[in-house]
């Protein structure tokens, strides 16, 4: 007999029961062997794995097992990004397998690091340097630290971030008392100078002494401030333990952790106000329990994991951070998360409903106007028909926008050189609109950064004073530069934008089209230099219903519009079937090219019709 035939045989000698079988998967031992009402089953795992899931389960009237199978994980697995970023939202018993998974927990404003411009938080990162992490694991807990400092300050939101390396002792590189906490630069500087060998005359693990740090930093800062000032209490703090767990010496650190929710007078009110995450990273052997300890327990929520690598742990920190308070109209800022809606990625982008001819795209630049191009437009048409369909958390098609004016470019003129022999001309082809009412600033729709604005500065995180030849210089600083359109289907596709001589070899491509451009003797006579040239090697073109849209590039975590989609050379979607993008074939002629209008040519214009709308900075 085969070994699944003796499998077979072995449960048919059960009786069955008023419940099915529950089973046992590896590595699990149950005990309980009768399945009718009322009975109990009860699981453990083998040896040193953890148990996720139902460590219980009862036979119900309706025939069913309660709770959920229980699986036993090796404690040094990995979670995956995409695994952990919705259990950072369920429940942490779940997890433990004490409750039902199914039941649903009701939203808790407290599971997340909260971003909101008014207010102060506290970021400690602590890093364990002790024996059992290796030098090369402490270098991707470092590079962790570092990506996510680099995030949390694209927010320009006040925060203050402590670091502290630990084995034995805890050595403070960065109190949250000390001014410079608050300044990216120097607070990566002090990251990128923290070693492994700090520690190496006492490499135990001493997590409460860590913790305890962190504790008596808060205290210093209590007495600074008073302990009745709002100040004070409107500090939110949040803890990141990147460890193996192993602690070894100093005691249990949860009675360092019972201290700081003291000192903060942790009751359920204010809740909200502390999170302690514990984190391993990179190929460590875990002890998952005392992670599981250390983290926060809040009731529907998850406070540690494993991951596999600091890029790992950059996507559940998108997932950590609640940008829901972040109401005002903070430029640029999209979701960078792997599973984030399209929308959500690219909150700006809208799509605008003239009354007839296809539809383009747009990109809103402050809570009101949409940039956008000129030809989408025919100025006859009646603009009280149009509409602008904005991204809605609540909608999954988005929400449309009346128009209470339209401003289109006066130098646009499609015809403007046709006796020269030039059947089209883009030139100018730029447009803003003012939408009938303000938009309401969510994770589905905020502005863009716009360059030489003030708000671009600070999102650039440039010195005050900066120039509009400083943005241009920053961000158009190569001669391919790798950018951004949304295509109809709403995803992101990838350019490179050209300058200098590759520009010149860019829009060489344009004599080759004899169809359209017959008499052709000066190419920079269709393509100006108000045109940014895209579409040569492997680059995404544009479709005809993405014009307006916004060309975009993405910076330290924020995004900024330098052009919009004009004209092009080919069309890959089809005439009849817009849906499916057909890629130009190799050798085709004229090559495939994309032009689009440089948003650092047209400042005259777009600081005419934007004054007292953004900021902008000199030229
Ligand atoms: C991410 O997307 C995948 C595939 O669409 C899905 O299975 C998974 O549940 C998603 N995760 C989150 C966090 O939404
Ligand atoms: C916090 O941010 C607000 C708004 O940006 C600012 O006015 C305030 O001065 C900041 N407070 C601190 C303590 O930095
Ligand atoms: C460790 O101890 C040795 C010998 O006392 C000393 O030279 C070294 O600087 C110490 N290392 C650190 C990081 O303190
Ligand atoms: C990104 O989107 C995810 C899923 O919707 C959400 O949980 C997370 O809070 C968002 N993060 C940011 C930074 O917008
Ligand atoms: C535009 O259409 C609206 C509604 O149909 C009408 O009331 C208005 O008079 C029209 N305006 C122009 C300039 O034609
Ligand atoms: C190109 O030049 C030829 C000869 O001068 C002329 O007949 C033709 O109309 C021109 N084509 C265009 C599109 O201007
Ligand atoms: C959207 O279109 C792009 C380009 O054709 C394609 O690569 C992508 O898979 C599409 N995305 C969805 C969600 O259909
Ligand atoms: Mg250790």
């Amino acid at each position: 007999m085969d070994p699944l035939m003796a499998f077979l045989s072995l449960l048919a000698l059960y009786p069955a029961g008023y419940c099915p079988n529950p089973g046992i998967s590896v590595g699990v031992v149950r005990t309980g062997s009768r399945f009718d009402l009322g009975d109990k089953v009860r699981y453990r795992c083998s040896s040193n794995l953890v148990l996720t899931g139902s460590s219980e389960r009862e036979c119900q009237d309706d025939g069913v097992w309660s709770g959920t199978e229980p699986i036993c994980r090796q404690p040094y697995s990995y979670d995956f990004p995409e695994d952990v970023a919705p259990a950072l939202g369920t429940s942490l018993s779940h997890l433990l397998g004490a409750t039902n998974p199914t039941q649903k927990k009701k939203e808790n404003v407290g599971r997340k690091i909260q971003i909101q411009r008014s207010g102060h938080l506290n970021l400690y990162l602590l890093l364990d340097a002790s024996q059992s992490v290796s030098e090369k694991d402490f270098g991707i807990f470092k590079n962790s630290a570092i990506l996510m400092v680099d995030r949390i300050f694209s927010f320009e939101i006040n925060v203050s971030v402590a670091i502290i390396t630990f084995a034995s002792r805890p050595r403070i590189v960065m109190s949250v008392l000390h001014h410079n906490s608050r300044d990216v630069m120097e607070v990566i500087n002090s990251l990128d100078n923290i070693h492994y060998k700090d520690h190496e005359n006492g490499t135990g693990t001493n997590t409460y002494e860590a913790l305890n740090s962190v504790y008596i930093m808060m205290n210093n800062q209590m007495q600074r401030l008073g302990m009745n000032t709002v100040a004070w209490q409107e500090i939110r703090h949040a803890v990141i333990l990147l460890t193996d767990g192993k602690s070894n010496m100093g005691g249990s650190p949860k009675l360092a952790v019972d201290n700081i929710k003291e000192l903060l007078n942790i009751k359920q009110k204010r809740n909200d106000y502390l999170d302690i995450y514990a984190i391993g990273v990179g190929n460590l052997d875990v002890d998952w329990r005392e992670l599981n300890e250390l983290g926060s327990k809040k009731d529907g929520e998850r406070h540690a994991f494993i991951l596999k690598d600091a890029e790992a742990l950059s996507q559940v920190f998108e997932h950590m951070l609640d940008v829901s308070q972040l109401t005002d109209t903070i430029c640029g800022v999209g979701n960078m998360s792997a599973n984030a809606s399209a929308q959500e990625r690219t909150p700006w982008h809208v799509t605008i409903k003239p009354k007839s001819q296809e539809t383009c795209r747009g990109a809103l630049i402050s809570d009101q106007w949409v940039l956008t191009a000129a030809h989408c437009f025919r100025q006859a048409e009646n603009h009280t028909l149009w509409r602008v369909s904005v991204g809605d958390p609540n909608a999954q098609w988005g929400k449309d926008f009346q128009i209470e004016k339209a401003v289109i470019s006066s130098g646009f003129d499609v015809f403007a050189k046709k006796n020269q022999g030039i059947p089209e001309f883009y030139g100018d082809d730029i447009a803003l609109v003012k939408l009938a009412k303000k938009v309401k600033m969510s994770t589905h729709a905020r502005p863009i950064c716009l360059p030489c604005t003030v708000g671009a500065n600070l999102a650039l995180r440039r010195p005050p004073g900066s120039t509009c030849q400083n943005h241009e210089h920053e961000l158009l600083n190569q001669q391919s530069i790798p950018a951004h359109f949304v295509a109809l289907n709403g995803s992101k596709l990838n350019i490179n934008l050209k300058t200098g001589t590759e520009w010149t070899s860019c829009i060489n491509a344009v004599s080759q089209d004899k169809t359209t451009f017959p008499n052709l003797t000066d190419v920079r006579e269709v393509v100006t230099d108000q045109f940014l040239c895209s579409g040569t090697g492997k680059d995404d073109n544009p479709c005809k219903g993405e014009s307006g849209g916004a060309v975009f590039l993405e910076r330290r975590f924020r995004f900024f519009q330098v052009g919009l989609v004009s004209w092009g050379l080919y069309n890959p979607c089809g005439r009849d079937d817009k849906k499916s993008r057909k890629r130009a074939p190799t050798g085709r002629v004229p090559p495939p090219r994309d032009f689009h209008i440089n948003l650092f040519r047209l400042q005259p214009w777009l600081r005419q019709h934007l004054e007292g709308v953004l900021n902008f900075l000199p030229l």
